[in-house]
């Protein structure tokens, strides 16, 4: 209603309101697609070519170049849909209307008809007909905990039965399952939402998003992220018995790996991890790039606090050591980081941020650039660490020091004595004994003295 009265309002204002509402649109439209708008489509021709070039050695000249210009012009979203893949798997798709590739995750496109009724997926197209089944999940060891589709396709273009369609949607899909390890941060962040923004950004809002296993409560925490990918409400295709029926689209999501952002050519825009901090940014209104636009008095030091397991046991006294060493200090518990919208923004007012391993440090993706992640990293979870939290932290241009405990500090040393096993050799341990033991019950008493190195070096690092 709103948006109607206002058009109508510029449409009867003089021609100095309409300059300045073009004006207000073509701003909005070069912050939000970080590029010139009028600069688009020559971008777009050129990377068009180069893949063709690179795929089938075609040389480029003008009557290919006017065909080009042509499918952008009939069908923006068949453009899209084949930059999602190169080659072979280019050429089938152009050739058949339907693709599946398998990298790390496995990927199924069509510029053809998608008829969705619930979990199956009719996709007619001029293959011979198959049926096959797929979890629309990036993560192979998450598969058990996700539904499969039934993808339906082939049997000729003549089988496209739009009489089933209930509605009829006008952009293409994304078809995705939401559940995996869903709850858990790191794993929502790198296992759907950075393979969700590689995978539809370039669609510029113009997509649907179809969720499989949808859970109210995750749409709801990610819904900026959600409403900034796409235009539109996210589709719940078992909700009741309606069928929904698209122009093409894409069934899973294209995955770089862990926390990866590798700007390889079937990724359009072959974005980076800065360019998905900054999305995040823009998503969230997070107010700073670089942590040395933070002006306060003090550095402000975010404490993760865990509940259940891999605790602090004397986090009062790191508080009062870490305001010696001249830090204010944030202690949040993991109640405190329910909401997502609201945290990210505390996180992102943060010069510093310390937590033992676990999901609560992935929100080092909200943190300034230049900040510093100071990770304790317990017994026997030196791999995971490292590879979760640490590395990625270069990508995301933020510092980070870990704090490795020694075996005094940990109360497993109480338990179990300086010979057994468990303190001096944590591989010759069961893999289930393994999680129980150091995933589940390893708690710690850091060593002040030590730990205050750590967080004098973490001060010269954010205060210049
Ligand atoms: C498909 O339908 C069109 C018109 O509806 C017809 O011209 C064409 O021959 C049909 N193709 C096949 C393979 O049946
Ligand atoms: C198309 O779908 C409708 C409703 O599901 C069904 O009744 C009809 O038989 C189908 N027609 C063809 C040609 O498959
Ligand atoms: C959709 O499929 C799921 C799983 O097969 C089922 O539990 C659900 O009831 C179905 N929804 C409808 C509306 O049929
Ligand atoms: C089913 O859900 C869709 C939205 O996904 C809605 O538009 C439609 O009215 C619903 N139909 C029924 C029968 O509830
Ligand atoms: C992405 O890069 C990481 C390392 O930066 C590498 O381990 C991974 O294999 C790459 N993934 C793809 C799909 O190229
Ligand atoms: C803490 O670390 C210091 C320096 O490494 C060491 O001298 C001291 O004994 C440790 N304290 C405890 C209680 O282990």
């Amino acid at each position: 209603m709103g948006k109607k009265l206002q058009v109508e309002v510029v449409f009867g204002a003089t021609n100095y309101s309409i300059a300045f509402l073009l004006l207000l649109v073509w701003l909005f439209a070069a912050a939000f697609f970080y590029v010139n708008p009028l600069g688009s489509c020559n971008h777009q021709l050129t990377y068009w070519r180069n893949s063709l070039i690179s795929s089938s050695s075609i040389k480029g000249d003008i009557a290919e170049e006017n065909q080009v210009i042509e499918v952008i012009k009939q069908d923006p979203f068949k453009f899209h849909l084949r930059r999602l893949v190169r080659d072979e798997d280019r050429i089938e798709l152009e050739n058949t209307g339907f693709s599946c590739h398998s990298q790390i995750s496995e990927v199924c496109i069509s510029d053809r008809v998608f008829i969705i009724d619930n979990h199956t997926i009719h996709i007619p197209s001029s293959h011979p007909q198959f049926t096959k089944f797929m979890k629309p999940y990036t993560e192979k060891h998450a598969h058990h905990q996700v539904s499969s589709v039934q993808i339906v396709a082939g049997g000729g273009d003549n089988q496209s039965n739009s009489s089933a369609c209930h509605i009829t949607h006008d952009v293409p899909v994304v078809v995705f399952s939401g559940r995996g390890f869903s709850g858990n941060l790191y794993h929502e962040i790198s296992e759907i939402i950075i393979p969700l923004f590689i995978t539809s950004l370039h669609f510029r809002s113009q997509v649907k998003f179809v969720i499989i296993d949808y859970n109210p409560r995750w749409v709801k925490k990610y819904t900026r992220v959600l409403n900034r990918l796409s235009g539109y409400e996210p589709i719940n295709p078992a909700e009741n018995g309606t069928v929904h029926c698209f122009p093409g689209g894409v069934i899973g999501l294209k995955y770089n790996g862990i926390f990866a952002l590798n700007s390889t050519d079937d990724i359009p825009g072959r974005y980076s991890m800065a360019n998905f901090r900054k999305f995040l940014r823009e998503s969230y209104s997070l107010k700073y790039e670089n942590v040395f636009q933070i002006k306060r008095e003090r550095p402000v030091l975010l404490l993760i606090s865990r509940k259940n397991s891999r605790m602090f046991l004397n986090e009062r006294e790191m508080a009062a050591l870490m305001e010696e060493v001249g830090f204010e200090v944030v202690l949040v518990r993991p109640s405190g980081m329910s909401d997502l919208t609201k945290f990210a923004r505390v996180v992102n007012t943060c010069s510093v941020m310390v937590g033992v391993h676990g999901a609560g440090l992935t929100n080092e993706v909200f943190l300034p650039s230049g900040a510093v992640v100071v990770q304790v990293v317990l017994l026997g979870l030196e791999w995971p660490s490292t590879h979760y939290y640490g590395d990625p932290t270069s990508d995301m241009g933020l510092n980070y020091l870990e704090y490795k405990i020694e075996p005094e500090e940990r109360n497993l040393f109480k338990k179990y004595g300086r010979d057994h096993p468990v303190i001096k050799d944590p591989e010759s341990i069961g893999y289930n004994s393994f999680r129980s033991v150091y995933v589940d019950r390893q708690n710690v008493r850091v060593n002040l003295t030590r730990f205050r190195e750590t967080l004098v070096h973490a001060m010269e690092l954010v205060d210049l």
